[in-house]
């Protein structure tokens, strides 16, 4: 499916409304409070770091002098052809330059190469759409007010399409309207899990387990993933056994998310395919 790109930020920022209400952005080159568990491959845009002012500035002057003819000075697509950057799938998605250098580093249709470019001015141009990113985030935060403005009949459509491969009217969704107010269950979409919201209105806690198997000595260890840094995994086997590894030359870890699915289709959605499907969503009482 084509990522979408205006939408895509309306989306953030009707979790935004939820998340922010509930845990107000951290000073700058503070990581905010992790809500899922683990926390690692876990990060959307709002749980991720707020980039250093020092490298904003840096990045702005760079994409100023080298990009904003284009894209417009502040990125927003205010220039001669280059598209809004703030809104970009690609942008929101990147990390320290790995989506978007490839993009500087390259070129691509009518935007030229720019080879001399290094990691670290990169990596500053990012500091510096990152900034911008979250700061049009905070601001819809507070202008997104009403969730239902969707139209069932047109979600179910959708749902059928989209959602119904794994959840079920019937089943695992049956009564979901009645759990959680519109808000909350609009969180749960873009956050499911319980990821920021948590705490207010959501009955359950979070009850996906992400499935780890280590392969190490020639033996494989599965279980439900307990712990996962870049040094460690931990798991608790069937038995209850809680086994923890080392990572490093022949321990493989396969971790298998069961949102993954659900994760990945939150970028494509449109601001309106999601309030309707949210409408659909509040017809099962
Ligand atoms: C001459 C105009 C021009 C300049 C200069 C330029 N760009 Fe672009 N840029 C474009 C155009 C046009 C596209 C869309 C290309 C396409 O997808 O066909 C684009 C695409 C991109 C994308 C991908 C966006 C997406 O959502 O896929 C990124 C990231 C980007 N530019 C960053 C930069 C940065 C950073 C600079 C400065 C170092 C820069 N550009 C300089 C014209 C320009
Ligand atoms: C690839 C599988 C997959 C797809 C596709 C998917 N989801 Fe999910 N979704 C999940 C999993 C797994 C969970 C976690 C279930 C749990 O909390 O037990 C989840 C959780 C949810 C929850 C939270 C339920 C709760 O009780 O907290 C909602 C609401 C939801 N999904 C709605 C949707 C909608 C709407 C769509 C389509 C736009 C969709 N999902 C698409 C797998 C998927």
């Amino acid at each position: 499916m084509p990522l979408r790109k205006g939408p895509f930020v309306f989306i953030v920022a009707s979790a935004a409304l939820i998340a922010f209400a509930q845990t107000p952005p951290p000073p700058p080159g503070q990581r905010p409070a992790q809500q899922g568990r683990g926390g690692g491959g876990r990060n959307f845009l709002i749980s991720r770091d707020v980039p250093d002012p020092a490298a904003v500035e840096r990045g702005q002057r760079l994409f100023v002098a080298n990009c904003g003819f284009c894209h417009g000075s502040n990125a927003n697509g205010g220039g001669e052809g280059g598209p809004d950057l703030i809104r970009s799938a690609l942008a929101l998605d990147d990390e320290k330059g790995n989506k978007i250098g490839p993009v500087i580093h390259n070129g691509r249709g009518k935007m030229p190469p720019f080879p001399q470019m290094t990691q670290a001015q990169i990596e500053d141009i990012a500091a510096f759409l990152r900034a911008k990113q979250q700061a049009a985030i905070n601001r819809n935060a507070y202008t997104i007010q009403n969730v239902n403005t969707g139209n069932a009949a047109e979600g179910k459509v959708y749902f059928e399409a989209h959602c119904a491969n794994c959840h079920s009217p019937a089943g695992d969704l049956a009564g979901i309207a009645g759990k959680f107010t519109p808000e909350i269950l609009l969180n749960r979409i873009v956050y499911p899990g319980g990821r920021g919201g948590r705490g207010r209105g959501g009955a359950s806690a979070s009850r996906v387990h992400s499935t780890v198997t280590v392969t190490a000595n020639g033996h494989s260890y599965s279980g439900t993933l307990e712990y996962e840094d870049d040094f460690h995994v931990s798991l608790q086997a069937p038995t209850g056994e809680y086994l923890t590894f080392t990572r490093g030359p022949g321990v493989r870890v396969e971790v298998e998310d069961p949102l993954a699915g659900h994760e990945k289709l939150i970028p494509t959605y449109t601001d309106a395919e999601l309030h309707n499907v949210l409408a659909y969503l509040e017809t099962l009482k």
